[in-house]
């Protein structure tokens, strides 16, 4: 049986073309997998399918349905996830949950969706104060509401913690019935290596439709398929770095975060966050959904006020002299904070002219990042309108342009595909070698590796610090996974 039957899809937006002739069977009862490069065609195939978007040609069956003239029948059918959930931010969390199963016509029972999503405690505030994951297991929660007979996710575990994560597939996996049909898209290949069935695709083609275990039976051997599959990465040095002219501080420690704290009324979102960082350091502050990672990065490079506490970059405190702080700096936010409307290139000029780029070098710098970062076939694309793997090496590049001796990137590689979140990584340690000071945060606990050292960091204060090897062993565990569960949860045993 099947519960999606596509013959012969394309789809186009004016002259490039998204979707190329593709045909694909999506089975009933089963998890199937979208994976893909940045830009391959994800989005726009799953939104395609539920009717969002009509085909420039050929035929899609949905449950029987034809999603482009009875949209409206098969919405009653289909949950649908999309990257950017609609959650009403000026609605609490339960108010959230109350409205969509008032639309789906369910009942108020969401005592196991707030248990699976640890979201029970923060019922009551609003959900525009969560945090990033946070925000994702929302979505998550409202998408399952009623027990959709065809589940569309769009990346659904994009910034969600280690932990979470294996909450997310349990929930989904423990929540539908045997004969839900499910469409996942990811950018994490252990998790469609758990799937049924993996379906690549690649310039809006079909590359590879299968079982993951036929592919390989490791899911890091999965990983290396699909990248060989993709066309493999970019090995070579990372030209960012080669060129990245910048004055060496004469500093040994050039990121201090001294007892910062923040309170919302009586939460603290950072209870006391201390760390120093070396100049070359590549220091990873990492922690489950909600630790306060997000809001010590706002507060140290001067976005947020803390309660108390300060922040130090370069030796110069972020609180008493903001504006000289902050011009040691790059920001790479969670949240994409560009101007939507500006297209790629006029963001990148925008941010080379304030950062003081001289008007010689302007035209050279920016014609080195678009095409370093592979934004070449869409410097005329609004911002707002790339897909989100794009946005992130827009954010990126922007967060460097100028050249800074220090770099703050809140999840750089969240929503990036496999092959670019390898590139950044050569970016990020090529950069550190060269004497750039980074302090980064992931969710992807392989990335974790590559930090020299970590500050696991939870309920806004330090569980453990140390070099990836110092929290392995102090876990007494073999990975960076482990290790994290192991400690966060011991973290709870203790208090
Ligand atoms: N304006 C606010 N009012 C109340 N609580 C807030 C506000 N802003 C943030 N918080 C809370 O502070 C906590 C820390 O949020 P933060 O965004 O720093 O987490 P994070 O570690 O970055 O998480 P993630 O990994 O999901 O990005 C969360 O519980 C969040 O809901
Ligand atoms: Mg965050």
């Amino acid at each position: 049986m099947q519960t999606v039957t596509i013959n012969n899809l394309t789809k186009k937006f004016g002259s490039t073309v998204a979707i190329d002739n593709l045909s694909l069977n999506i089975k009933k009862g089963k998890i199937t997998g979208l994976i893909g490069a940045d830009g391959a065609g994800k989005t726009t195939l799953l939104r395609t399918i539920i009717g969002l978007l009509l085909p420039s040609e050929g035929e899609i069956d949905v449950l029987g349905f034809n999603p482009e003239t009875q949209k409206n029948e098969l919405n009653l059918h289909i949950g649908y996830m999309p990257q950017k959930f609609g959650l009403y931010e000026d609605l609490t969390v339960i108010e959230n949950l109350n409205l969509y199963a008032d639309l789906k016509q369910v009942p108020h029972d969401f005592e196991k969706m707030l248990e699976f999503t640890s979201l029970a405690p923060f019922q009551d505030r609003l959900a525009g104060a969560l945090s990033g994951g946070m925000k994702q297991k929302l979505g998550l929660a409202c998408t399952l509401l009623g027990n959709p007979e065809f589940l569309l996710l769009d990346e659904p575990s994009v910034g969600v913690d280690p932990i979470s994560r294996r909450d997310l597939m349990k929930m989904v996996r423990n929540m539908i019935s045997p004969e839900t049909t499910v469409l996942w898209s990811t950018a994490y290949l252990d998790e469609a290596h758990s799937f049924d069935t993996a379906v690549v695709l690649d310039k809006g083609k079909v590359i590879y439709e299968g079982k993951p275990h036929d592919l390989a039976h490791t899911p890091q051997e999965f990983e290396n398929k699909v990248i060989d599959l993709m066309g493999g990465y970019n090995k070579e040095e990372s030209l960012i770095a080669k060129n990245y002219d910048y004055k060496a501080p004469d500093v040994e420690l050039t990121v201090e975060a001294d007892n910062l704290e923040k309170r919302y009324g009586s939460f603290y979102a950072v209870k006391n966050n201390t760390f120093k960082i070396k100049k070359g350091e590549i220091f990873g502050l990492l922690g489950p959904n909600g630790a306060g990672k997000s809001t010590s990065f706002k507060m140290m490079c001067g976005l947020a006020k803390p309660t108390s506490g300060t922040a130090r970059i370069m030796g110069i405190d972020i609180i008493k002299h903001p504006a000289k702080a902050r011009s040691n700096l790059g920001y790479m936010a969670q949240k994409f904070s560009l101007y939507g409307s500006l297209t790629v290139r006029q963001n990148l000029d925008f941010f080379a002219l304030v950062y003081g780029i001289s008007i010689l070098k302007r035209k050279a710098k920016v014609d080195e990042i678009i095409e370093v970062f592979g934004l070449k076939e869409y410097e005329k694309c609004p911002a707002e309108e790339l897909p989100l793997g794009l946005k992130q090496r827009l954010s990126m590049a922007a967060a460097l342009i100028h050249n800074p001796p220090v770099l703050f990137l809140d999840e750089p590689t969240s929503g990036v595909d496999v092959l670019t979140r390898r590139d950044f990584w050569n970016h990020i340690t090529s950069l550190a070698k060269k004497g750039v000071t980074i302090l980064v945060t992931t969710h992807f606990m392989d990335e974790a590796e590559f930090c020299d050292r970590i500050s696991l960091f939870y309920k806004g204060q330090t569980v453990a610090i140390g070099t990836p090897e110092e929290l392995k062993q102090k876990a007494g565990a073999n990975d960076m996974e482990t290790a994290f569960i192991n400690l966060i949860k011991e973290s709870e045993v203790d208090k």
